[in-house]
């Protein structure tokens, strides 16, 4: 078995890992970097189009950090951490900047500053973009960085599926499989930095590239780590229905945010009855749960969703802001310059995950995340454009700690290094779970149960229904294995699939209340009273509850 030792050891390949990777070279420090998939390509934030929030004040000069930190909890619906986002929303213009300097470039007014467009749920356009290729755009600066600084080792197609801990708890480094050679790859480190992203894949219709299947939560559990939040599951309002081989994929709030209206088969703008001060630019879940209603109760187009038209909009706006859409659409026949798109509810963004403090550290010595596999940030519904900008700030943040825990490790002469009963411990070997069944076919059944009973409505009977039923595929993978046929990979990712599943389905059953991204038909309001709370699931399956930071905005003082 081929062994790695490190200083910093990031996991992850997408924007808030490379971000890391980035920061902890600047310390002069041994760096490896561990991505499932191609570098930069395999996470969402290549994938995101329509922007990064900051506050800037080139669109409109009155808008301030209170403000963008008021929208992003009133949007979250108080439960963020609220200490996270006053950290957001003070340092993302600053890595906005370190973006540039990378070499992004981002749309400009004719005057030469930043532009800014309106996206959902927030009182000033602050998103910040370029046309509507933003992540592209970020994750190219951010590789450009990355090789430049020529200090990071990158393996590409390298999974890591544990983390290494010691008998204190501590995190020492991660097991990785080659998935080219299929072998296995131990590496040690004095810090390691969580960012492997969501897993939009345990659902059928997902934004979600499809190497994100909640690999980061699994192995956060599976080394005794927390997860907070995790039946807060966002659903895009608009992603493609039709044809079905494009089903799911984005179709950006840029375009609501550029003026695109949404109407359902009778001609009607829903949109009033739902939210009338917000209309299209209401937050996501709001959005979301009323075309998802708009489309059950019979109101829907041929193909399954409703309609987004931006025909009204000037061609050269479609063609200049819009232009990635545009070309989406016109792949499959439809000039969006002249006829609606068709648009449904997608799964797109995990706000819960691990626990993570200001400074990035996890409930686990040693162990750092940012990203999309941290919970807290986000609350119970992520603002658009607050992601990429979370990436970016908190991808930081992890790099800069875990590079001074790596330096203070080095002056005190220890090396990264790992009892060596840890490193044999069967439990550790990534065939331990390869058998006969199908991974293909247990993640077909999966993603059904949590798609019906998971999804964007939830109720007591759904979700015991889809515990029970996961629980049996979490008995067929215990019994009889998973079939490495169509790959390791695929193999050891429906294992952590099943296990991610079953912390969302629990965990919304234990949140007996509606908040946010979590719709409870059988508990339709929001409960501040006993609800105003995260939830925290263990891993040993038990859940609990620990108090929200409310320093500055609290629901229940008027
Ligand atoms: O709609 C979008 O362009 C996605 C942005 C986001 O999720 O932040």
């Amino acid at each position: 078995m081929e062994r790695i030792e490190c200083d910093v050891l990031v996991l992850g390949g997408g924007g808030a890992a490379l971000r890391a990777a980035i920061e902890a070279a600047h310390h002069d420090l041994n760096v490896v970097l561990v991505s499932k998939g191609p570098l930069g390509r395999s996470g969402c934030t290549v994938m995101a189009e329509g922007g990064y929030n900051a506050v800037l004040r080139t669109a409109s000069p009155d808008d301030t950090l209170d403000l963008h930190f008021r929208d992003t909890v009133e949007g979250g619906a108080y439960l963020n951490d609220q200490r996270l986002v006053e950290i957001l929303v003070r340092e993302a213009p600053d890595r906005l900047l370190d973006l540039e300097r990378y070499g992004a470039v981002f749309t400009r007014r004719e005057d030469g500053t930043l532009a800014q467009r309106p996206f959902g749920g927030q009182s000033r356009p602050r998103t910040c973009y370029a046309g509507d290729r933003t992540g592209h755009e970020i994750t190219m600066a951010l590789l450009d960085e990355l090789r430049r600084l020529d200090r990071v080792r990158t393996l590409e197609h390298v999974m890591a599926y544990r983390l290494i801990t010691d008998d204190e708890g501590r995190v020492l480094g991660a097991l990785c499989v080659d998935l080219d050679r299929e072998e296995e790859l131990t590496i040690l480190a004095h810090a390691t930095i969580l960012a492997t992203g969501g897993a939009g894949q345990l659902y059928p219709i997902t934004t979600n590239p499809a190497y994100k299947t909640g690999d980061g939560y699994a192995m956060a559990l599976h080394a005794g780590c927390p997860l907070i939040d995790m039946e807060m599951v966002q659903f895009h309002p608009t992603g493609m229905v039709h044809p079905e081989s494009a089903r799911g994929i984005l179709v950006t709030e840029a375009v609501r945010g550029e003026g695109g209206r949404l109407y359902n088969a009778d001609g009607e703008r829903f949109m009033k009855r739902y939210d009338p001060d917000r209309m299209e630019l209401a937050t996501r879940d709001v959005v979301a749960r009323a075309i998802y209603r708009e489309i059950r109760e019979g109101r829907g187009t041929e193909h399954g969703g409703v309609y987004l038209d931006v025909t009204h909009l000037p061609d050269e706006v479609i063609e200049t802001k819009l232009e990635t859409t545009l070309r989406q659409f016109l792949r499959y026949g439809v000039d969006i310059r002249k006829e609606p798109m068709e648009v449904a509810p997608t799964a797109h963004h995990f706000m819960g995950g691990v626990p993570i403090n200001e400074r990035a550290e996890t409930p686990l010595p040693r162990l750092f995340a940012c990203g999309e596999v941290t919970g807290g940030v986000h609350g119970a519904n992520r603002l658009g454009g607050n992601a990429l900008a979370d990436t970016q700030v908190f991808g930081r943040r992890a790099g800069l700690h875990a590079a001074q825990l790596a330096l203070k490790l080095r002056r005190r002469g220890e090396r990264p290094r790992a009892p060596a009963s840890r490193l044999t411990d069967p439990e550790l070997d990534p065939w331990a779970h390869v058998g006969e069944e199908d991974p293909l076919e247990l993640r077909r059944e999966l993603r059904q149960v949590m798609w019906r009973h998971v999804g964007l409505e939830r109720s007591e009977r759904g979700l015991k229904r889809a515990i029970q039923r996961l629980n049996e595929l979490q008995d067929r993978v215990n019994e009889r294995g998973v079939d490495d046929g169509p790959g390791l990979r695929i193999a050891l990712e429906t294992v952590n699939m099943i296990q991610v599943g079953l912390a969302v389905a629990r965990s919304a059953l234990f949140r007996r209340e509606s908040r946010g991204a979590h719709y409870r038909t059988d508990y339709p309001n929001r409960d501040d009273e006993n609800w105003l709370k995260h939830t925290v699931y263990r891993p040993d399956g038990r859940l609990e509850t620990r108090p929200v930071d409310l320093r500055r905005l609290d629901p229940r003082s008027g």
